[in-house]
């Protein structure tokens, strides 16, 4: 089910003006328990809430801003997190997956990294210093008539324009793309990564795989991209495309771990990349 939802994925930011039914609510909120509970690759959790909106004010009659991107949301889901490296890729990991599961009941949402009031909805719900907002989604049904705000965000981030296979993989070493054709029982897998959302669409993937059945995944930070945030946005993609990868791994029934690859000889000659973690096909 999931290499067909993550194939028909895309950001939604235009809603329909109706309500979630009742039916679709109970779901959530049992999407939104398991969500709570769930882990990434690190055996980290996150906390999750949803914030029901009218015209972007909740019940509280508190506006939670967007300016301007997301138009008609049902409500919002709110996640925090510590600000470490490990807590950030598990929310990026644990947050895609009920995403995907929303868009398998016909739920639409839009990751918001940066496009939201960070301030307000931090002074409502962090708890002390070392506990962030990374991001937060509208949620609703998709609004699917072209909308110039959802179109300007589209061609601002370039969202359509996903880099090609063998500039995020490779085979053996980063001196070796790694074709399409070339990559066997993982070209799914890895293909999934490929068309994932990512902050300002961006991509940071890039993965090595190697003969003794290894996918090897770093992170090719985009310098400077954080400006004044005070984590890195781009492991949250890192979260996600793990997240792609291991649904499709599971669906096409490769069996497998996550390990940290203590000593990996692979070198790196570009100082934006890092090691991040890696699969193991057992
Ligand atoms: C971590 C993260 C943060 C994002 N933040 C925003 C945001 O603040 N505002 C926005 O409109 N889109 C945001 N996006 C959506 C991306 O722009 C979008 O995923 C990308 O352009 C690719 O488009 P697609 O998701 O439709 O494939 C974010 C995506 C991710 C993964």
């Amino acid at each position: 089910m999931y290499i067909q939802l993550i194939e028909n994925r895309r950001s939604v930011r235009s809603f329909k003006n109706t309500p979630i039914t009742e039916n679709h609510l109970a779901t959530i909120n049992q999407f939104l328990d398991e969500l709570n509970q769930s882990v990434g690759p690190f055996g980290h959790s996150a906390e999750f809430t949803m914030i029901p909106v009218s015209n972007h004010i909740n019940a509280e009659g508190e506006k939670i801003g967007t300016y301007g991107v997301i138009r008609n949301p049902a409500a919002y889901i709110v996640g925090m997190t510590k600000n470490t490296k490990v807590h950030l890729i598990d929310f990026g990991y644990t947050f895609e997956i009920f995403m995907l599961n929303l868009l398998d009941l016909g739920v639409g949402s839009c990751w918001l990294g940066g496009t939201f009031d960070r301030k307000m909805l931090s002074a409502k719900f962090e708890k002390n210093n070392s506990f962030i907002i990374p991001a937060i989604t509208p949620i609703g049904y998709h609004d699917e008539r072209p909308s110039i705000i959802e179109k300007t965000m589209r061609r601002f981030a370039n969202s359509d324009h996903k880099l090609a296979f063998e500039t995020l993989f490779f085979n053996q070493n980063f001196d070796n793309p790694l074709k399409k054709e070339a990559a066997g029982i993982y070209e799914i897998p890895l293909e999934m990564i490929r068309i994932g959302p990512s902050a300002s669409n961006k991509q940071p993937w890039r993965m090595v795989v190697t003969a003794d059945g290894f996918i090897h995944f770093f992170i090719k930070h985009t310098p400077n991209y954080n400006g004044r945030l005070k984590f890195d946005m781009q492991l949250l993609d890192i979260g996600i495309g793990m997240a792609h990868f291991k649904s499709a791994v599971d669906e096409i029934g490769i069996k497998g771990e996550w390990r940290i690859y203590e000593g990996l000889q692979i070198p790196i000659n570009d100082p934006n990349i890092e090691y991040i973690m890696s699969w193991q096909t057992l």
